[in-house]
C-alpha cells in the first residue's frame, strides 16, 4: 500500500572538568563505553557566520482528533477524577510549560478537511456527535471500542483549544477545511476567533461560551495534504482554491499568516507547479508559509516501499533498523534545500517560509499504551536522537524554516507524552524538547563537523550514514551547542573550537539510555532522563566525549 492510498482510503568552569549532581552515574557510563584512543572528531563553531534567528515556532506541536490525542490525551472532561483545568489534563499543561511550546496545530491533519468548526462551539450539551475521519482506519487495534475517538462528541472545540494554547503559552495554528467546507466558512471561523467583542454576532457567540477577548489567531493552514485526503487536487486546482479561500479576509488587526498545503513527500514538481500558478496571479505575497511533511518510517533498506510493510517496531528493532530510520530522518535536510530552491524560482525574494508541519517517526501498530490510541506508539532513545537530529537540521536552516510541528503531541506517532486515564509519562522526545528549548529565539551560527561515519549492514551490503551532527546558537554571551551521536557502539571524543570568542565556562547535559530498547513507562517513568555529564575545557577550546546513541547539550558561557 502506498502512502497516498492510505491517506486517501482511510483516511566546568575554568580549566578542568565540570559535573553536576549526577556525576557518578555518568562517570560510570563513560567508563563502560567503548572509547577512542584520542579525539577522532572536531566541531568548529563559527560565531561570525550567523544563519538566522531560530523561530520559536520551530518548537511547534500538532494535535489532531485522531485516536487518543484529544480524548484521553488532552481532554479528560470537567467532571473527570483526573486532575484537570476546565477539562484539560493538568499534568500535560504543566509539562508543556517546561518546553515553551511555540505553537500548536489543530484540529488536523486529514481530520481538518472533514471538520466543521461550528460543531465544536456553544453549549457542550448541544454539540452534535459526528463520525471521525479516522473511524475506518486499518490500524485500529482489533478490540478498539467505540467512543469519541470514532464518533466525535465535539466536547473539545475551538474555545477549548484556544484555552489550551493560553494555558500552555503556545500560539494557535488552525487548519481550515478546504475540501468539504466553503471559503465563507473559513471567513467566519476567522471572524469567530478574531473579531472584537461586541462587534459581530459571532464575536458575541464566542463571548457567551468562550473568551470575551478575541484570540488574535495569526497562523491559518489553508487545507492539509491537498494532494490526498485534503481533496485529491492537482497543484493547479489547489492554487485556485488557495486563492479563493485567502482573498479579502479581514484580519481584525492581526496580520494573518496563511500556510499553503505542500506536496506529498519530496515531490518538488507539486511545489514548482503551485508556485508558478500563484505567480501568474501575483498571489505569492499572500502566503506566509509552505507546508511540507516528513515522516521517517521505512526501515527495510529499500526492500519495499509499501506504506504498511515498510514499517518497523517502535521498541524491538535490530541495529540496521536503528540506522535506516535515522537515515530516513536525515533526509529532511534535502527536503528543505530542494523545496527552497524550487520555491525561489517563482519567489525570488524568498518571501515564503518553509513550514514542516508534520514530522517524526511512524512505526507499525502494537506498542500503543491503550487500544483507543490509533497510531499510538512507544518511544526509545532512537526517537530522541531522531528529534535532536531534526531540530538541529531546522536550526542549520533557520533562514528557511519558519515553523515546524512534531507529529503528534500525545498518544500518537512521535509523541512527547503518553497518557491514559490518570496515568501520564514523559517520553525521551519530551526531554529533547526541554534540552533544546534554550535555542528558541537565539541566532543560529554555522558549525563545521568532521567525524567518522558509522557503518552498518544494509540488506547484506555495507552502508554508512551521517555521524555526529548538531547545531549552535547564540543569545547574548551564551552559546548553546547541541549534538546527536547516532552511532550505536562508538563514543566520539571531540575537540570543539569556538571561533570568534573565548570560553569562560561550559556545562554538559546528555540524554542516553541503559539499553537502546529501553523506554519510559507509566510504571517506570524515569528510565531515560537527561543527566549532567563531564566536559573538559582546554587551552584550545572544549573536549567532550559524545556517548553512543545520545543527545547532548553544551551550555557555553563566552568571555
Ligand atoms: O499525522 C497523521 C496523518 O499523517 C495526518 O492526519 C496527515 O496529514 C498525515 O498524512
Amino acid at each position: 500500500m502506498k502512502r497516498r492510498d492510505f491517506i486517501g482510503a482511510t483516511v566546568g568552569a575554568g580549566l578542568g572538568v565540570w559535573a553536576g549532581g549526577a556525576r557518578a552515574p555518568m562517570m560510570n557510563l563513560l567508563r563502560a563505553m567503548p572509547r577512542p584512543q584520542a579525539a577522532d572528531s572536531r566541531i568548529e563553531v563559527l560565531l561570525n557566520e550567523p544563519v538566522g534567528r531560530i523561530a520559536p515556532e520551530i518548537y511547534g506541536h500538532f494535535a489532531e482528533h485522531l485516536g487518543g490525542v484529544i480524548y484521553d490525551g488532552i481532554w479528560v472532561g470537567e467532571n473527570s477524577k483526573v486532575p484537570n483545568i476546565g477539562g484539560i489534563r493538568k499534568a500535560l499543561v504543566d509539562a508543556m510549560k517546561r518546553i515553551k511550546p511555540g505553537v500548536v496545530r489543530w484540529p488536523g491533519g486529514c481530520f481538518a478537511d472533514s471538520y466543521n468548526w461550528r460543531d465544536g462551539i456553544g453549549s457542550k450539551a448541544q454539540r452534535p456527535r459526528r463520525t471521525n475521519f479516522w473511524r475506518d482506519a486499518g490500524e485500529w487495534p482489533k478490540d478498539a471500542p467505540d467512543g469519541p475517538w470514532k464518533y466525535d462528541t465535539n466536547q473539545f472545540g475551538t474555545d477549548d483549544f484556544l484555552r489550551f494554547c493560553k494555558l500552555t503559552g503556545a500560539q494557535p495554528y488552525l487548519a481550515a477545511n478546504l475540501r468539504s467546507l466553503s471559503a465563507n466558512d473559513f471567513y467566519q471561523w476567522v471572524e469567530y476567533c478574531n473579531s472584537p467583542a461586541g462587534t459581530t454576532t459571532l464575536a458575541d457567540t464566542r463571548a457567551a461560551t468562550g473568551d470575551r477577548e478575541p484570540a488574535n489567531v495569526r497562523f491559518w493552514g489553508v487545507g492539509n495534504e491537498s494532494w490526498g485526503c485534503g481533496g485529491n487536487f492537482t497543484p493547479e486546482e489547489y492554487a485556485a482554491e488557495y486563492r479563493r479561500f485567502t482573498a479579502w479576509l479581514p484580519g481584525y488587526g492581526v496580520q494573518l499568516a496563511f500556510v499553503g498545503s505542500g506536496p506529498n513527500g519530496g515531490d518538488v514538481d507539486w511545489t514548482r507547479r503551485f508556485f508558478a500558478k500563484l505567480a501568474e496571479r501575483r498571489a505569492i505575497g499572500s502566503m506566509w508559509g509552505w507546508a511540507v511533511h516528513h515522516y521517517s518510517w521505512n526501515v527495510t533498506g529499500g526492500r519495499t516501499t509499501d506504506w504498511r510493510q515498510g514499517k518497523g517496531d517502535a521498541v524491538n528493532y535490530p541495529d540496521d533498523e536503528w540506522y535506516e530510520l535515522l537515515s530516513e530522518a536525515d533526509r529532511v535536510e534535502q527536503l528543505i534545500t530542494d523545496h527552497w530552491t524550487v520555491m525561489g524560482e517563482s519567489d525570488r525574494q524568498h518571501h515564503v517560509k518553509l513550514v514542516v508541519d508534520e514530522w517524526g517517526a511512524w512505526y507499525k501498530p502494537g506498542t500503543e499504551v491503550n487500544n483507543t490510541h490509533l497510531l499510538g506508539q512507544q518511544a526509545t532513545i532512537r526517537d530522541a536522537v531522531l528529534a535532536g537530529q531534526t531540530l538541529d537540521t531546522f536550526h542549520r536552516h533557520a533562514d528557511k524554516v519558519g515553523m515546524a510541528n512534531i507529529a503528534q503531541l500525545v498518544n500518537c506517532l512521535q509523541s512527547l507524552f503518553l497518557a491514559h486515564e490518570d496515568k501520564f509519562v514523559l517520553t525521551p522526545t519530551f526531554h529533547v524538547f526541554e534540552m533544546y528549548a534554550s535555542h528558541q529565539g537565539a541566532t543560529a551560527v554555522r558549525t563545521a563537523v568532521s567525524t567518522p561515519r558509522p557503518s552498518y549492514t544494509r540488506n547484506g551490503k555495507p552502508a554508512t550514514l551521517r555521524g555526529l551532527a548538531g547545531s549552535a546558537s547564540l543569545k547574548e554571551r551564551v552559546l548553546v551547542l547541541t549534538v546527536t551521536n547516532p552511532d550505536l557502539k562508538q563514543a566520539h571524543e571531540t575537540e570543539i573550537a569556538i571561533r570568534g570568542a573565548n570560553v569562560k565556562s561550559v556545562r554538559a547535559t546528555t540524554l542516553t539510555a541503559p539499553d537502546v530498547h529501553a523506554h519510559n513507562s507509566f510504571e517506570n517513568p524515569s528510565v531515560i532522563e537527561p543527566k549532567a555529564a563531564t566536559v573538559r575545557q582546554t587551552a584550545a577550546g572544549i573536549v567532550h566525549t559524545f556517548a553512543p546513541a545520545s543527545v547532548t547539550r553544551l551550555d557555553i558561557d563566552l568571555a
